[in-house]
């Protein structure tokens, strides 16, 4: 497949208007993305957990329209209040799916969305965000494409997997994570021998066994810093480019994932434990060494993996971490150890977070259609 069978045959748009609503999650990386091409292609390939709560809910409004500016018109609301600050990315975004999208132009859209997680909480809501607009945009592509009888070719169009697709392909034109959380439980995006349909066009279902004892696997996310992320996303993945130790890396996250798939299938905790936690360390390590450096992780980030580490080896229990880019911890554990472990965090963790807010998340089965009108 090409981004060019993406690209629809004409239709007719001859809808006057309508809404649609979808609720898509947010994921967590076990094998980072970190460092992309041209056109929000990755460096190397990632898997993730689709997460559960941690969600956003869109609806899109969409009229036709009756002035004949050609610019592209819409409105965006974050609870219900108007967001112009969030105009330039969906700007961004709409440009670059304009192609695959011939009717962004036609109608006016209203977009209005909302997070079960607090906004500011240092959780990044661009997975969620764009996933849950990529999703409502390809409704409406359907819709257009109903409406008009579709026939021969475009029949696939109405299929659930080229549906899920280029929903997943348009996600990663609005955030490259964001193409893992179309659907669950297990997502790999980035072209990778040992993974068989692997693609960096868009996130593909994990095709091979998983052990049980990754079933309902859980996340609590400890809220150590709430504040503004120090560096974009955009900019950090820019700054793989001529980093001294950029090839290395994304050799290694192909080795990663060729491990990290024995032991989804073995179930082997331990060996699940050091691949994760040496992925989240191995991402700052990369932003720690780029030029210019950063620091994303706080004091309080450290205590927590230490004391992590301490209780593990009291405890023997299977406990690990992971990080994104920025200073909040997941807690990672099977969901049998729950009890002790959530004792832990209230007891021992609570004390490093921002108001002592956490949230208790675990994989979860993807996006889902809420309304379409
Ligand atoms: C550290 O998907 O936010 O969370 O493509 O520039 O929007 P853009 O980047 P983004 O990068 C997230 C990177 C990460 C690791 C990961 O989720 O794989």
């Amino acid at each position: 497949m090409t981004a060019h069978d993406f690209i629809p045959n004409t239709y007719k748009s001859s809808i006057e208007k309508g809404s649609v609503t979808w609720e898509s999650p947010s994921n967590i990386a076990l094998v980072k993305y970190w460092g992309k091409k041209k056109d929000q292609i990755p460096e190397n390939p990632s898997l993730s957990f689709t997460l559960d709560n941690c969600k956003t809910i869109t609806t899109l409004s969409f009229a036709k329209r009756t002035n004949d500016d050609t610019d592209f018109s819409f409105d965006i609301y974050l609870d219900g209040e108007l967001k112009d600050d969030f105009k330039s990315k969906i700007q961004t975004f709409f440009d670059r799916v304009e192609v695959y999208l011939p009717f962004l132009r036609i109608y006016h859209f209203v977009i209005e969305t909302q997070n079960t997680f607090p906004h500011s909480s240092g959780i990044a809501s661009s997975a969620s965000g764009m996933s849950a607009l990529a999703l409502c945009l390809m409704s409406v592509e359907k819709q257009l494409l109903k409406s008009d009888g579709v026939q021969g070719a475009d029949k696939n169009a109405l299929d659930e997997a080229y549906f899920n697709r280029k929903a997943s392909f348009l996600a990663r034109l609005g955030s490259g994570s964001a193409c893992r959380s179309i659907e669950g439980d297990v997502i790999v995006w980035g072209e990778t021998d040992c993974i068989e349909g692997s693609t960096d066009l868009f996130g593909v279902k994990y095709p091979y066994k998983v052990h049980e004892n990754f079933k309902e696997y859980q996340d609590t996310i400890l809220l150590v810093d709430k504040g503004e992320k120090q560096v974009s996303s955009t900019v950090g993945h820019n700054l793989m480019h001529n980093h001294p130790y950029a090839q290395n890396r994304f050799q290694q996250a192909h080795q990663n994932m060729d491990s990290l798939k024995e032991i989804l299938e073995s179930g082997d905790l331990n060996a699940f434990n050091a691949l994760v936690e040496s992925e989240a360390l191995t991402l700052h390590a990369m932003m720690m060494t780029s030029t210019p450096y950063f620091i994303l992780m706080k004091p309080n980030t450290l205590e927590i993996i230490n004391k992590i580490w301490d209780f593990r080896q009291e405890t023997g229990l299977h406990i690990s971490f992971t990080l994104d880019a920025g200073a909040n911890v997941h807690v990672l554990y099977p969901k049998n150890e729950s009890e002790e472990v959530l004792q832990f965090i209230k007891n021992e963790l609570v004390a490093y977070c921002q108001n002592g807010h956490f949230i208790c998340d675990q994989i979860g089965f993807g996006a889902k259609l809420i309304d379409n009108e």
